[in-house]
């Protein structure tokens, strides 16, 4: 790291000790302190992850790094601080609950800080600024405690939220998260060193459904296996855990997930009325040129049995139907013979 970039990840190492010190030992932490404990995490998770508190007031950090002899300037740059129209700095995070986001080597790059109290016009969590050290598109939360476990467990979970990380901690280490983002080409290479397969595990609403269906069909189109572990509806991964706890949440969440092939069917079923005609054909159209790409014939067995059962059509008209879709008739379709130029090249031959 160049000198510029070495001050800064010192600026935001002081801050992160700074905001942890904040919450757990003094008078003006213990509100955001009491909302974490009763939100189900616990004092060694905070101490693990470095959770901290950004006091109220305006300066706070700004000072603290003028103090001690930080370029404010390059501080800005790193996203601690904003610059005001005199050239003065203040703090970009204030009143918020501080969550230290590390790189894949375990530095410290920026902060997630989410409040406590609901705010007019106020986002949930306010993340750092993109610099040159905190790349959202690259980033993926908890990667480097994770590693180990992902290695030995031959498998990532890729939940949505890093307070599901740090929530589901205690049971699975093996667990990374995005920063509010799509899945990139680059969040995927990185697990993709490390492992072949995921498991998915977003939020059980709307939101989460949706991105799920896209981020299962990213990892697998670079050649990932993907299962989906699905939560009741409506409950995040750290929502379950605090009704039922974390060792509940590994063995009947992280351990029962839907085949990529089986959540699909969910989801394309899961928009559409079954009780209707309509709705019951663009749902087999929709799942049978997915079945048909199966290369497992005890797979195609067993969702065209799934299919058949969803929508009272038979078996044996869902296997003719399915043909079309085949790869081997679609080759044979697409140059019928009385298209195919032989005529021509013989001509041109002669
Ligand atoms: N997110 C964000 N800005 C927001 C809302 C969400 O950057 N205003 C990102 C955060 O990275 C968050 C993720 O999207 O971790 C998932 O959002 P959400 O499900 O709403 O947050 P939770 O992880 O459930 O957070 P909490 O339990 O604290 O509400
Ligand atoms: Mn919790
Ligand atoms: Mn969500
Ligand atoms: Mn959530
Ligand atoms: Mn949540």
């Amino acid at each position: 790291a160049n000198l510029n970039e070495r001050s800064q990840l010192e600026g935001i190492s002081l801050l992160e000790k700074l905001f942890h010190h904040l919450l757990m030992n003094t008078e003006e932490g213990h509100d955001a302190l009491e909302y974490l404990l009763n939100r189900g995490f616990n004092e060694s998770q905070l101490n693990q992850y470095k959770v901290g508190w950004a006091l109220p007031g305006w300066e706070t950090a700004a000072k603290l790094l003028e103090k001690k002899g930080f370029d404010l300037s390059l501080m800005e740059d790193a996203g601690l601080l904003i610059k005001r129209d005199d050239g003065s700095y203040f703090d970009r995070f204030k009143n918020r609950v501080m969550f230290p986001i590390e790189d894949s080597k375990g530095r410290t790059v920026g902060f997630s800080g989410r409040i406590i109290s609901p705010e007019k016009n106020e986002p949930k969590y306010l993340n750092s600024p993109e610099t040159p050290l905190f790349q959202k598109n690259s980033l993926l939360f908890n990667f480097h405690r994770a590693r180990g476990a992902i290695r030995k467990e031959k498998f990532a979970v890729l939940f949505e939220g890093f307070a599901d990380v740090i929530a589901a901690s205690e049971t699975v280490s093996n667990a990374v998260a995005t920063m509010g983002t799509s899945l990139t080409k680059q969040h995927i290479q990185q697990i993709k060193r490390l492992t072949d397969t995921v498991v998915i595990c977003y939020d059980g609403d709307h939101a989460g459904t949706e991105a799920a269906y896209k981020s299962s069909r990213e990892l697998a189109s670079n050649g990932m296996t993907v299962k989906v572990a699905k939560l009741p509806s409506g409950e995040d991964p750290d929502d379950y855990i605090q009704k039922f706890g974390a060792e509940k949440f590994r063995t009947d969440i992280i351990q029962q997930p839907l085949s990529l092939m089986a959540f699909k069917m969910w989801y394309l079923r899961s928009g559409k009325s079954l009780q209707s005609e309509d709705g019951r054909l663009s749902y087999i159209n929709a799942v049978l040129p997915e079945i048909s790409e199966l290369s497992s014939a005890v797979e195609k067995e067993l969702y065209l049995k799934q299919l058949s059962d969803d929508t009272g059509v038979s078996f044996s008209s869902l296997e003719e139907q399915m043909k079309s879709y085949s790869p081997v008739q679609k080759q044979i379709q697409v140059i019928p013979e009385s298209v195919q130029p032989q005529k021509k090249s013989s001509i041109l031959k002669a």
